[in-house]
């Protein structure tokens, strides 16, 4: 049967996730008439295999180390174990909370919410089942899904994030292939749950991408924490049979446990979707795009996961509404990658904005860099964690990089980032008062130290 053309849309978005779906929101906020097609769940990966059911479980961690570690805080209580059916319950009534809000929300705005698998069929139109979607803008995000190595396959014993946020048992051992970001949060949440863990990690250190300084404090509190780290290792091959996996490595090592979660990168999902028979330029199943999301065909704008770059959920909302707002005429700034606050929710938690030291001083030459430790900050000694807050600054300039180590510091990333998008200078901060006591608070003595005058250290 032949497809119908619809009417013509303003913009039509191909994918539901963070990306697409905070596009389709802003466009019909600003009188845009949208379509919005997903083939899954409204919400992508981010709400549904993602950012939020690994939170869920990263807090049902840190409630079974509260319960762990109670005797430290003088409560009297045990740890019986983890009932993982429950834990997987609480996280689906988090994602069923929310997916529901979501869907409210789209139907609220009159977004055309198509339900099937879209596919380009030419540059502005996208058919969907025996509908053609036509588009004076076309916005793409389809977002990414877990890669794995060659010949090493997926299933049984050996799973990505994705399988592994379904398991209904704890394994009660788990080798991670992965110390970047996945891989250190699932680490941490195995860990909590009573696995013995170990993660492989090819380069020479863990969440490389971060301040070096970072990742020593996170390869000491996860040894602490009896995590097992292998860091420069290299993986090589892994087999599997009913009771077990055994992962070896290039030097010869083999390490046998109950699981494997592999979390060696996402990878864009644009094969079969009709894009470069559209004319579109893709590198490597990545979408090319210009700093105004524009890839090289007119009208056709690419966002999120797609876009070679931060795989973050928060970039994906920023470029769906900065192409919203670029198509609705508002000439809205571009989304600037270095200032994009980036989380990672391991325990203890690493929050980081802007330039590494390393990375600050092959742009500037000559930096400051002042670290300031958590020992000092009353908040942090009352949860009982360690960790510290590292500024680095252009010498007599604006702060150029904010990271960040320890319980709960996430949660301080809100102002790193104004400080580093609005280049701040520390003086321009110290005359802002911290509330006392928070975590907050080592962000303003970390300002204070910077700027010459010291108050709670030796500066
Ligand atoms: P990643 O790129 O952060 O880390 C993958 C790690 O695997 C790298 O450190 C890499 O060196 C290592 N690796 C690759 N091949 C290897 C091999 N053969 N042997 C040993 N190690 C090997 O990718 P990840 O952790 O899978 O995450 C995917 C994306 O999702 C990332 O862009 C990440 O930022 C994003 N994400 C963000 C979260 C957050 O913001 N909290 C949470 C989870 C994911």
């Amino acid at each position: 049967m032949p497809a119908t053309a619809d009417t013509t849309h303003d913009v039509v978005v191909l994918g539901g996730g963070s990306g697409g779906y905070a596009c389709a929101l802003r466009a019909a906020e600003l009188g845009l008439s949208v379509a919005l097609v997903e083939k899954d769940r409204l919400g992508g990966t981010c709400l549904h295999q993602g950012c939020i059911p690994t939170k869920a479980f990263l807090h049902a961690a840190e409630v079974a180390d509260a319960a762990r570690e109670s005797a430290a805080f003088g409560v009297r209580a045990s740890l019986d174990g983890i009932d993982m059916p429950g834990v997987l319950a609480y996280k689906d009534g988090v994602v069923a909370r929310l997916h529901k809000g979501l869907q409210g929300l789209v139907a609220s705005r009159k977004v055309d919410y198509v339900e099937g698998e879209g596919r380009l069929v030419g540059p502005r139109t996208v058919r969907v089942g025996d509908r053609d979607l036509v588009g004076r803008h076309v916005v793409l995000a389809t977002g990414s899904s877990a890669r794995t190595l060659p010949g090493l396959e997926i299933g049984g014993r050996v799973v990505t994030s994705e399988q592994a946020l379904t398991l209904s048992e704890v394994p009660s051992s788990v080798v991670v292939l992965g110390g970047g970001v996945i891989g250190v949060e699932f680490a941490s949440v195995y860990r909590s749950f009573g696995a013995e863990v170990t993660v492989i990690e090819a380069l020479p250190r863990l969440v490389a991408a971060e301040d070096e300084a970072v990742s020593k404090a996170l390869d000491r509190a996860f040894r602490k924490r009896k995590i097992g780290v292998r860091t420069g290792a290299r993986f090589a091959s892994a087999t599997q049979d009913d009771t077990s996996v055994t992962v070896t490595l290039e030097d010869g090592t083999a390490l046998t446990a109950d699981l494997l979660l592999v979390a060696v990168g996402r990878g864009p999902v644009t094969a079969g979707l009709g894009y470069e028979e559209a004319g579109i330029a893709v590198d490597r199943g990545y979408v090319l795009a210009d700093e105004r999301c524009r890839t090289n065909v007119e009208g056709v704008y690419a966002v999120g996961d797609i876009v070679p770059g931060l795989q973050l959920a928060h970039r994906g909302f920023a470029q769906g509404i900065f192409v919203a707002e670029d198509i609705a005429g508002l000439d809205p700034p571009p989304v600037v990658e270095a200032g994009i606050p980036r989380v990672t929710y391991c325990d203890p938690e690493i929050a980081s904005v802007g330039l590494t030291e390393e990375q600050a001083r092959e742009a500037y030459g000559e930096v400051e860099a002042f670290e300031y430790n958590l020992g000092g900050n009353g908040k942090s000694q009352i949860l009982r964690t360690s960790g510290f807050v590292k500024l680095v600054r252009r010498v007599d300039g604006p702060v150029v990089g904010v990271h960040m180590i320890g319980a709960r510091m996430g949660e301080q990333v809100g102002e790193a980032q104004l400080v580093y998008n609005w280049e701040a200078y520390p003086e321009d901060v110290t005359p802002l008062i911290h509330a006392h006591p928070t975590q907050n608070e080592a962000l303003g003595e970390a300002f204070l130290a910077l700027a010459g005058k010291p108050l709670h250290t030796h500066g």
